[in-house]
């Protein structure tokens, strides 16, 4: 399947920040953290400094010497224990929580160090300080449990979390309307070609299409360019072809009927007379893809279109069949309304000859064919009806097509005379229904312009 753009898009802008994020929340919280591990380590460093102040040394002998009021506020803290423990040059204790006299390693007078134990089954923050104490160092030791510094921690992690998430899901929803926004000229492109019809080959028309779009769009409107240029091309070679096609076979037309006419042989008859359909035929045909190619034309070029009464094309009608229909036998009747539009005469003279000859061809003897012009909810009408055998529903979209017929079809066309119809009710941007008559059987043909 082919990758969409958008996920795509999606993928580079989300992927990288979905590893940034966690190395940003990671520096975040250590950037929180570790000043505030400082603050607390100077603080008890800090404590034993103070406490250096007690310990007095007379040559071999030391003394720590704090008062209980000290040592109780010492100790004092709203969270944690506190425990100190003072220890001579060789280790042994002259003060303080003998459960801080873990080993540890030697401390030069002056320095510090900071070590994480665990004492009585909790975890304490310990600083080792080295006091002089004549040759070798004394070393005090203070310590406190780390609920304080676990607080802060809690605290840091959780808003550094929170503003990442936070952060996360805006950049994320941004990161889609700016992606949607940012391809929409794209979706606008596709949307006109994909709503336009085949035959329509007018230039995109993208005022606001981005610079990078444009070449695309130019270029696409050269290729339409130019296959409406091969169109009309196409088109004038086989209107061309149609009409130097025309003259000929209507010649053969007349004088395979004059052939009939004139005496000729009992045997030649049934020769004769195949000749003569088929010379009726591929003249009929001619005329037809004649119209079709100025049909074609036209509806490119929007030609020859002026304010027309239906009406007057419904009269234009009645004067050309109605002697044919007589001569058909069938009933051909007339309701001509006013109705305006605005269209190619003959081109609308040819749309309903097509539907009254299919009328005459198709429903048979005896029909009952109405021709009716008329307006209705600001649309004008017009509509052709007979109480034929009508086009059964699975047909009525495959008839529109050129060179369809139905199975039942009569006579001998070629399947043309509704493609036709279509074409020019499309250039009419019109809109073309068949349908049942409302009280009979048969075909209603309405053209809603
Ligand atoms: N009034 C009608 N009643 C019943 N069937 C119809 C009617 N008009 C058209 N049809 C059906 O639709 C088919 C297509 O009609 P269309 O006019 O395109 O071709 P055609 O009449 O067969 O040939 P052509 O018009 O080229 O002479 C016909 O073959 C016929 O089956
Ligand atoms: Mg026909």
């Amino acid at each position: 399947m082919a990758s969409s753009l958008k996920q795509q898009l999606l993928l580079w802008l989300l992927v990288p920040m979905l590893i940034i994020a966690p190395v940003a929340a990671a520096l975040q919280y250590w950037l929180v953290i570790s000043p505030a591990k400082q603050e607390f380590d100077h603080q008890l460093g800090d404590f034993a400094i103070a406490m250096a102040s007690f310990l007095k040394v007379e040559g071999n002998n030391f003394h720590f010497n704090m008062t209980d009021e000290t040592e109780h506020l010492l100790r004092t803290d709203q969270l944690d224990e506190e425990f100190f423990l003072v220890l001579t040059p060789d280790g042994k204790r002259l003060a303080g929580d003998t459960t801080l006299n873990t080993p540890e390693a030697k401390v030069a007078a002056g320095e510090m160090h900071y070590v994480d134990r665990k004492i009585n089954s909790r975890m304490v923050r310990m600083v080792l300080y080295g006091v002089a104490c004549g040759e070798n160092p004394c070393q005090i030791r203070m310590a406190e449990t780390q609920i304080k510094r676990n607080k802060v921690h809690f605290h840091a992690l959780t808003t550094t979390l929170l503003s990442i998430l936070l952060l996360g899901l805006t950049t994320t929803i941004v990161m889609l309307i700016a992606v949607k926004h940012g391809l929409k000229p794209l979706q606008d492109l596709r949307n006109q070609l994909a709503d336009r019809p085949l035959d329509d080959l007018k230039p995109v028309d993208l005022p606001h299409a981005p610079a990078e779009l444009q070449p695309l769009i130019n270029t696409l409107n050269q290729l339409f360019k130019r296959q409406a240029n091969a169109t009309l091309l196409q088109n004038s070679f086989l209107a061309d072809a149609a009409h130097q096609l025309r003259t000929p076979l209507t010649a053969l037309q007349t004088e395979s009927e004059l052939s009939l006419l004139e005496p000729h042989p009992e045997s030649l008859h049934p020769t004769l007379q195949r000749m003569h359909q088929s010379a009726c035929r591929a003249a009929k045909l001619a005329n037809q893809l004649l119209v079709i190619a100025r049909t074609d034309q036209d509806g490119q070029r929007n030609a020859g279109f002026s304010r027309i009464n239906l009406k007057d094309v419904g009269i234009d009608a009645a004067n050309e069949w109605s002697s044919r229909a007589y001569a058909a036998g069938v009933d051909l009747g007339f309701q001509l309304d006013t109705a305006y539009i605005n269209g190619q005469a003959i081109l609308l003279q040819e749309l309903v000859s097509n539907l009254i000859h299919n009328s005459i061809e198709h429903a048979g003897k005896n029909a009952q064919i109405t021709v009716k012009t008329y307006t209705s909810e600001s649309h004008s009408i017009l509509e052709v009806e007979d109480d034929g055998p009508g086009i059964e529903e699975h047909e009525r979209q495959k008839v529109l097509q050129r060179f369809f017929r139905g199975l039942h079809a009569k006579g001998f066309g070629s399947g043309l005379g509704l493609a036709i119809v279509n074409d020019i009710v499309r250039i009419h941007k019109a809109e073309i229904a068949l349908l049942t008559p409302d009280n009979s059987a048969g075909l209603l043909v309405r053209v809603t312009f």
